[in-house]
């Protein structure tokens, strides 16, 4: 043996034999939150091997644990304690202390979901540790905190710094971007590889893979897909619904003109008492008028037809004739049509009106005559060619875009949109159908305003006009985990209850819940003879949408109150519908307390897919790719319902484009398990665009796909249901270069076709013999996407090539190549 290297193996064998009595002592152990973040950053935790040593801190000063309580997520005067073999922490909800959260771990990096409870009743299950936790002045880094002091073994704290170096191993790479690559990469030479394809051993996987995240955010609703071009049609507009605009309410987008004229937003005796506000004007001599600005103006298409249509009461007795004028930015008209209010009740009047000239600011005017006391609403102008020309449909040049993508599956209304904000914003889909003005209008967790007129049925026409499988999602009896209401709800009676989710649709509620689930199914599926069948084949759709998929749940905690209310709606929906599958979740991110908390509750009740999320940096994607390789095959499937690479910024560039390829060529090899994929969020208007990045953005007359959809419409168009198993070998013994190759083949048996993709992303060109036998003269379709990492815009170019062109082929740096062969 070296010498050198036996007095350091004797020095270690004598430390590893003293190592037990070290590991066996009591240390104290320091727990507080920081002032700078209101507790926000969570418990941050020092220990001390002796009273009169110094502190250590563990995690770099940055908390072990935060609260995940509704929007607020600050720890007040929280405790730390380790007895019977688990660490347990607990904090205050408030100021005050009337409610308070718990949970455990065994490491302090995996903590258990956490529950929250009225002081009171937590008194019953909180620890007696955590009672005897002293309160104490400590001296970190020569910062004075106050926080609270415990006794743990020093054992506990080795598996703390254990545990976290294991998870810290997960996160190794996750900076790695590709605007360094001259560095990393320095001298890297142009590479020769081996592209490998067994079509001996071919495997079914999914034919659903690539869908779309739908969810009104961003205004991908009202003012976005839904084609209504004028904006708060109802007067619905409230200050409830959170918007900071200070011109928010239900005169929002409204203008009243005229000398004399008067107005007020009124309630008395409403079209619907779903939609109980509506405008009433008086006109002076002279007339009034009323002018909609729609969303940031109206655009106007020339020799476009719109249709013009609203409730009116004519609250005089002669019949009145109403002007509608499309005006254009200097107020001239455009073009015009007119409509004849009977006396009476509400009558709903309409015309059409032929626009001669375009105008991409417009607004319209609803001119009434003199002395004439009139109540509007529901005021509406459409365009008439909507996408599939569907009436009260959407906006073609976006629903186009989706429909390129050619999704298998529109996964909808949201998101957090789905459990809302508070319980009573839970999104509730009998309210989204049926005649426009009986639906009810509703405030939006992204805090601007929902008319629903993009509701359920347009959602499935949608998605049947596209051939796509629609997959709704509903909460799981609770709201969202962000939610911000902090009022009385009539379901909330204390602090926990009225913070979003934590309190749960009461148990004695459920089971109405439950049914507007099991409804939902038999308005979708029923014939038209049942009671919800025969609601959407008035609504015009006799035959059933053939409903196969239901989400319960959304990224939410993984608490006790969620795992109630989730089986309960899981054994009934699969008790009663046992041929949909039901999507769980796992939490709002691929680890971590609700990933394995929901994946076991998955395991546990036999839920077939669960939906997990992903937003994560380029550098998480490059150095996970064989992230699914590893899961299990015998449990439920995966349906990455949310995920998007993030890099600073937080905008799409050929880099994200580039980087979600290469992940999902190894998500096609594991497309047995990961059976449905959607990047999200999907759409955003320019102006109000509250998340990024989104894949397509769009303002009133232009849609601007991004990098990322293009890539999404590449796998979308290049899908299909067998997997032949493809490597890709390089002349290289670095890993961190052959990590940047993918590749995989996809045979559609419907079309015949054969996909095979190949992404580089490397800064040098591969060159690469491919052993594929296409058929003599086969005709070979070659796409290829590639550029600049940092370019914002990124399309692919098309080419036809031959079999022996794919046989030995150059992949340029930084691309996306895919063959199509017939
Ligand atoms: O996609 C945007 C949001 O991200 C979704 O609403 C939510 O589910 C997730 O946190």
């Amino acid at each position: 043996m070296n010498k050198l290297i036996r007095p350091i193996i004797l020095t270690l064998l004598v430390v590893a034999s003293a190592m037990p009595a070290v590991a066996d002592s009591m240390v104290d152990v320091f727990c507080y939150t920081s002032a700078h973040d209101n507790g926000r950053g969570g418990l941050r935790v020092a220990w001390r091997p002796e009273a009169d040593s110094a502190w250590i801190s563990l995690n770099g000063r940055r908390g072990v644990v935060r609260s995940d309580f509704g929007s607020i997520k600050t720890m007040f005067a929280p405790r730390l304690a380790f007895a019977d073999g688990q660490w347990t922490a607990t904090w205050n909800l408030d100021a005050e202390g009337s409610a308070m959260a718990i949970t455990a771990s065994s490491d302090m990096v995996l903590w258990q979901p956490q529950q929250y409870l009225p002081a009171d009743k937590m008194a019953a299950i909180v620890p007696e540790a955590i009672g005897a936790c002293i309160p104490l002045t400590a001296i970190i880094d020569n910062d004075t905190i106050t926080g609270f002091m415990a006794r743990a073994p020093r054992a506990a704290i080795d598996q703390y710094d254990v545990a976290s170096a294991a998870a810290g191993r997960r996160h190794v790479g996750r900076g790695e971007r590709l605007v360094n690559d001259s560095v990393t990469y320095t001298g890297l030479k142009p590479l020769r590889a081996n592209i490998k394809i067994d079509a001996f051993h071919p495997k079914k996987v999914s034919d659903m893979l690539i869908g779309v995240f739908f969810e009104d955010i961003n205004y991908s609703a009202d003012g976005g897909l839904y084609a209504e071009l004028l904006q708060n049609r109802d007067f619905e507009y409230s200050a409830a619904d959170g918007n900071k605009n200070p011109d928010w309410g239900a005169m929002y987008a409204w203008i009243v003109e005229g000398d004399d004229a008067r107005w007020e937003i009124a309630e008395t005796d409403p079209v619907h008492p779903n939609n109980r506000h509506y405008l009433h004007l008086s006109a002076g001599n002279g007339g009034a008028s009323v002018k909609n600005t729609g969303y940031d103006g109206i655009c106007l298409a020339k020799g476009e037809t719109y249709d013009f249509s609203m409730f009116c009461r004519n609250n005089g007795q002669r019949r009145g004739n109403i002007e509608v004028r499309l005006l254009d930015k200097g107020g001239k008209v455009i073009a015009k049509g007119k409509c004849k209010a009977n006396a009476g009740g509400w009558d709903k009047v309409a015309c059409s009106i032929k626009c001669p000239a375009a105008c991409d600011s417009a607004t319209i005017e609803v001119a009434v005559p003199g002395n004439t006391q009139i109540d509007l609403d529901m005021v509406s102008l459409f365009p008439r060619h909507t996408f599939h020309n569907r009436r009260n449909g959407l906006r073609a040049d976006l629903a186009q875009a989706i429909a390129d993508i050619h999704p298998r599956f529109v996964r909808f209304p949201g998101g957090c949109l789905v459990h809302g904000d508070g319980l009573d914003n839970i999104y509730n889909w009998k309210e989204t159908v049926g005649p426009l003005e009986a639906r009810k209008p509703d405030a939006n967790i992204w805090r601007y305003h929902q008319t629903r007129g993009l509701g359920y049925y347009e959602y499935f026409q949608f998605c049947e006009d596209m051939g796509a499988e629609p997959l709704p999602v509903v909460a799981a009896g609770v709201s969202c985990q962000n939610s911000g209401v902090a009022g009385p709800s009539h379901h909330s009676h204390d602090l926990v209850t009225s913070y979003g989710q934590m309190g749960g649709i009461p148990m004695d509620e459920m089971d109405a819940y439950v049914q507007d689930v099991l409804d939902l199914i038999e308005w979708a599926n029923g014939d038209a003879s049942t009671q919800w069948g025969s609601v959407r084949a008035a609504a015009g759709h006799p035959a059933p949408f053939n409903l196969k998929y239901i989400g319960i749940g959304n990224e939410d905690l993984i608490s006790p109150v969620f795992a109630e209310r989730f089986e309960m709606i899981f054994r009934a929906v699969k008790e009663r519908y046992p041929e949909i599958t039901v999507i769980g979740t796992t939490g709002p991110f691929v680890e971590g307390s609700d990933y394995e908390a929901g994946w076991a509750l998955a395991e546990k009740l036999g839920v077939p897919m669960v939906d997990e999320h992903n937003y994560n940096s380029p550098g998480w994607y490059i150095n996970n790719c064989d992230f699914y390789d590893a899961y299990p095959r015998e449990r439920g499937s995966v349906y990455l319902g949310e995920y998007a690479v993030h890099r600073p910024g937080k905008f799409s560039t050929l880099e994200t484009a580039l980087v979600t390829a290469l992940f999902l060529t190894n998500v096609e090899r594991n497309s047995d398990v990961v059976r449905m994929t959607s990047y999200a969020p999907l759409l955003a208007r320019h102006g109000h665009t509250q998340w990024n990045p989104d894949l397509i953005y769009f303002d009133a007359s232009n849609v601007y796909p991004t990098a990322d959809y293009e890539v999404q419409r590449l796998f979308g168009t290049h899908a299909g249901d067998t997997y032949l198993p493809t490597t890709i070998a390089a002349d290289t013994e670095r890993a961190d270069v052959a990590k940047r190759l993918g590749v995989s083949t996809i045979v559609d048996s419907k079309t015949g076709e054969t996909y095979i993709k190949v992404v580089n992303l490397l800064p040098v060109p591969v060159t690469a013999d491919m052993d594929f036998a296409a058929a003599p003269g086969a005709k070979v379709t070659k796409t290829v996407l590639a550029g600049d990492p940092e370019a914002r815009e990124a399309r692919s170019v098309e080419s036809m090539c031959s079999a022996s062109d794919m046989a030995s082929a150059t992949y340029g740096p930084y691309s996306l190549t895919i063959y199509k062969i017939k």
